[in-house]
Parts: C-alpha cells; sequence; structure tokens
C-alpha cells in the first residue's frame, strides 16, 4: 500500500469538493497561507527539538523535517514571486489551534498527542495536495505532487515517534484525534484557510 492510501485510511474523512473550488478561487490566499504553514511546520519540530532534549530519534527526525520544511518555504516563497503574489500576515485557520485543545497536560501524553496533532496536519497536508493537484496548473500541480512524498513521510515520521514514546496502545487516542480533525474539515467554515473546513461562504 503506497502511503497515499495509508494516509486516506487513517484520516477520518476526505477534503470536500467545495474546499477544493474554494482553493481554486482563492489561490493567493493558498499559496500565502501554505507558506506560513511550511514555516509553522519547522517552527513546531524545533520546538519539539527543545523541549524533549533525551530523545535522539525524535532529535534526528524533527531536525531533518524541520530542514525540509524550510526548504519547502523556500519553494512557496519563489513560485508566489513569480506570481507576484505578496507575502503578508495572515490570521491562521482555527483548524491546528482546536486539534491541540485535546492535547494532554501530563507526560509522555503531552508528547504523544502533539506526535498524533502533527501526524494528523501532515496526513492532511498530503491528502489536499494530491486531491487539488489535478485542478492546478503544470507548474503549481508538479510542486504539489514532488510535495506529496515528504509530508507522507513526515506523518509516517510523527506517528512512528507516537508509538515508541508512548509506551502503551494508542489507539484511543488516535480515534479521540482523527474524530475532531474529521469534525474540522467536515463543519462550516466561513474563512479560507489551507486548513479550513467546508466553506460556507461559496
Ligand atoms: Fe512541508
Ligand atoms: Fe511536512
Amino acid at each position: 500500500m503506497d502511503v497515499l492510501d495509508e494516509i486516506k485510511e487513517f484520516l477520518g474523512c476526505e477534503t470536500p469538493d467545495l474546499w477544493i473550488q474554494a482553493a481554486l478561487v482563492n489561490q493567493d490566499i493558498l499559496l500565502i497561507d501554505h507558506a506560513h504553514c511550511e514555516k509553522k511546520a519547522a517552527s513546531t519540530a524545533m520546538r519539539l527539538m527543545f523541549r524533549y532534549v533525551d530523545r535522539i530519534d525524535l532529535l534526528n527526525k524533527m531536525s531533518r523535517l524541520a530542514r525540509e520544511e524550510l526548504i519547502h518555504f523556500e519553494q512557496v516563497l519563489a513560485i508566489m514571486q513569480d506570481r507576484g503574489v505578496v507575502y503578508a500576515h495572515m490570521s491562521p485557520a482555527r483548524y491546528a489551534g482546536s486539534l491541540l485543545k485535546h492535547v494532554r497536560t501530563y507526560e509522555p501524553g503531552h508528547l504523544v498527542d502533539l506526535l498524533i496533532v502533527g501526524a494528523l496536519i501532515e496526513a492532511r497536508s498530503c491528502e489536499r495536495f494530491a486531491k487539488l493537484a489535478p485542478h492546478l496548473d503544470d507548474e503549481l500541480a508538479k510542486f504539489y505532487r514532488s510535495l506529496l512524498k515528504s509530508e507522507g513521510r513526515h506523518y509516517q515520521d510523527y506517528l512512528g515517534l507516537a508509538e515508541e514514546y508512548a509506551g502503551e496502545p494508542i489507539g484511543d487516542r488516535i480515534e479521540l484525534f482523527r474524530e475532531a480533525e474529521k469534525e474540522l474539515i467536515e463543519s462550516d467554515d466561513d474563512e479560507f484557510r489551507f486548513h479550513s473546513g467546508k466553506p460556507s461562504f461559496m
């Protein structure tokens, strides 16, 4: 089974078609928010490296991940520059903040939950790149398809680390976050972002 099939099985739902339509008419916002997401992904990975200095596997995987996210960031910036899209501040989607509300406050539950959230965010990004690609111009489609591979591996790295550090089965935690994520993807959202829900304005 390739990683995209694995991801589709992992996620609680598919991206709604209406979100794809909203993305196609909001391509500037898509690119600007995508750039912010890559930067945030690098920063999240580095935060984990500062907090969990004694977890060698985490340090290695997150270090590589952070470097890759920053390369993606530079690639999005270059595409934006080519297209005359100006990089600007943008309020984040409700998505990550809402997922993080369910993270446990004690260890190792805290770390395990952060890693599961990381896996979900990477998985959803991967699913959206794949679903968007056939609708985009050649350059953007090629770029998004190129991101599939690394974001797919990031999903596997986060999930593997969650299993490694939990010391117990994590199926029920995955299920809890999967349901919360599905709700965020399928419920109405009045804002368009890379990780926004079902557009209520379309
Ligand atoms: Fe990325
Ligand atoms: Fe990633």
